[in-house]
């Protein structure tokens, strides 16, 4: 990262920072001291994880009443249980008696949970109904009716992807997504029994923060050419070193939600439609919404989004030649969870249209586990240069670096684009990084 001084105004409180931050963004630029900092990893916290709608999981890893899967905003440790009635819920995993942590099995199916410290039990609903010798210990005190665990004040579904948000006064979670919902359909509308989480998720720590990771899968199609060569070279990406070039960049204004569709390079045989077999393409031209998905979805070879804050998806094509088993198209959805200043832990599902045949999600999950997830030759180059980005952002002297934003400020905006957000017809800009910046700013002041 080679940047300019950016004057004496960077270093020091976060409210200097972000103001150079809303100073420099319209020019295209941000102060590197966004990243890998305490003060503004704690007013993110604060403003951005306290407030926000954070995906947590998806509803086929709970489909039964009782399944349950631990999740985390930030360090908040928080149960994801689909409770006796059918309901998704999400409760603090913090016993009201002295603060234990009252579920300490990742995913599971309970009725009940006993909180191994003294034994207060709570049904899946929250609500506390066991409390060991009461009258004796207690006598006739306890409230047991407002000792139940902490629920998440608000809990939500969009075609089955669980979000929660720590703020009970935050708009729903329709409004919060807003037209990011067009492209989210067509990554999870593909087929009539849509989407489903295969496995537990794959969790790894990079030293990195969140915004860099969130960055890259919003509108980093650029790196590609570099950080990816090798991969080119290898033959397991497109053989034009600027694949990740073509197609359309959308974000949806005053959201920070943006995605990349890439189309294919001009005179090459990528196949429509990611790749996916024929009877899934017919599948999709009736389940999903519109025509105009539907032809969006067609002309897409790869796609990536990233939802505001830390929900990021990628679904990436198969190679035209079939060479390699695993290169058949796949799906990932990560969360990039910020654990400390510079710092994410990251939850990796492997996602699979439901209606696809096992051969096929089978295959799918290889291309996964080769190309993305803790093993993945595409996720190793990325979180190798991610981890030098924010090391340098944290240095003496690097946080008054800056970084810059620049590409595709010309570029047009294509108004005949068919899906609602400001659109540019190329990924070699970084209109979506912008946009995303615009928000966290936004938020964070
Ligand atoms: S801390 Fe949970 S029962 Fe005491
Ligand atoms: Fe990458």
């Amino acid at each position: 990262m080679q940047g300019s001084n950016v004057g004496q105004g960077v270093r020091g409180e976060v409210d200097e920072v972000l103001g150079e931050a809303a100073r420099l963004l319209p020019g295209g630029e941000m102060p590197a001291a966004v990243f890998n900092d305490r003060g503004i990893f704690e007013r993110e916290r604060e403003r951005i994880f306290g407030r926000s709608w954070v995906y947590l999981a998806h509803e086929s890893e709970i489909p039964d009443r009782g399944d349950y899967v631990l999740r985390y905003i930030v360090d908040d440790p928080l149960i994801i249980v689909r409770d006796e009635d059918g309901e998704v819920r999400g409760l603090h995993n913090q016993c009201q008696h002295r603060g234990m942590q009252v579920c300490r099995s990742e995913a599971g199916n309970a009725s009940n949970f006993r909180c191994p410290y003294h034994g207060w039990t709570y049904r899946n609903t929250g609500a506390l109904t066991g409390v060991p010798v009461e009258k004796q210990a207690f006598g006739e005190t306890l409230d047991k009716a407002s000792l139940g665990l902490v629920q998440v004040p608000q809990v939500d579904t969009y075609n089955g992807m669980i979000f929660g948000c720590l703020d009970p006064d935050q708009v729903g979670l329709a409004e919060w997504l807003g037209d990011i919902r067009w492209y989210l359909d067509i990554l999870t509308m593909r087929c009539p029994s849509g989407v489903e989480v295969v496995g537990a998720p794959q969790r790894w720590r990079i030293d990195v923060d969140w915004k860099i990771a969130g960055e890259n899968f919003v509108g980093d199609s650029y790196h590609t050419l570099m950080t990816h060569r090798s991969m080119v070279e290898l033959g397991q990406a497109p053989r034009d070193p600027k694949y990740a070039m073509y197609g359309e960049q959308v974000h949806i204004p005053g959201r920070g939600h943006g995605a990349m569709l890439i189309g294919a390079p001009p005179g090459t045989d990528l196949p429509p439609f990611w790749g996916y077999p024929q009877d899934a393409i017919d599948r999709a031209r009736t389940s999903l919404p519109s025509a105009e998905q539907f032809d969006v979805a067609y002309e897409t070879r790869i796609m990536l989004s990233t939802v505001f804050p830390n929900l990021s998806i990628h679904n990436p094509i198969r190679r035209p030649d079939h060479r390699y088993e695993g290169s058949i198209p796949m799906m990932t959805w990560r969360v990039w969870n910020p654990i400390g200043p510079g710092q994410v832990e990251v939850f990796s599902w492997f996602v699979v249209d439901k209606d696809m045949s096992e051969e096929f999600k089978r295959l799918s999950s290889l291309s996964y586990l080769r190309s993305f997830g803790i093993s993945g030759t595409f996720e190793q180059d990325d979180a190798e240069i991610w981890t030098h980005i924010a090391r340098n952002a944290g240095t003496f002297s690097g946080r008054n670096h800056r970084v810059n934003y620049q590409m595709g400020m010309e570029l047009e905006v294509d108004e005949q684009w068919p899906g609602p957000g400001v659109a540019q017809p190329a990924n070699f800009t970084d209109a979506n990084l912008r946009s995303f910046y615009d928000r966290w700013i936004e938020v964070m002041r």
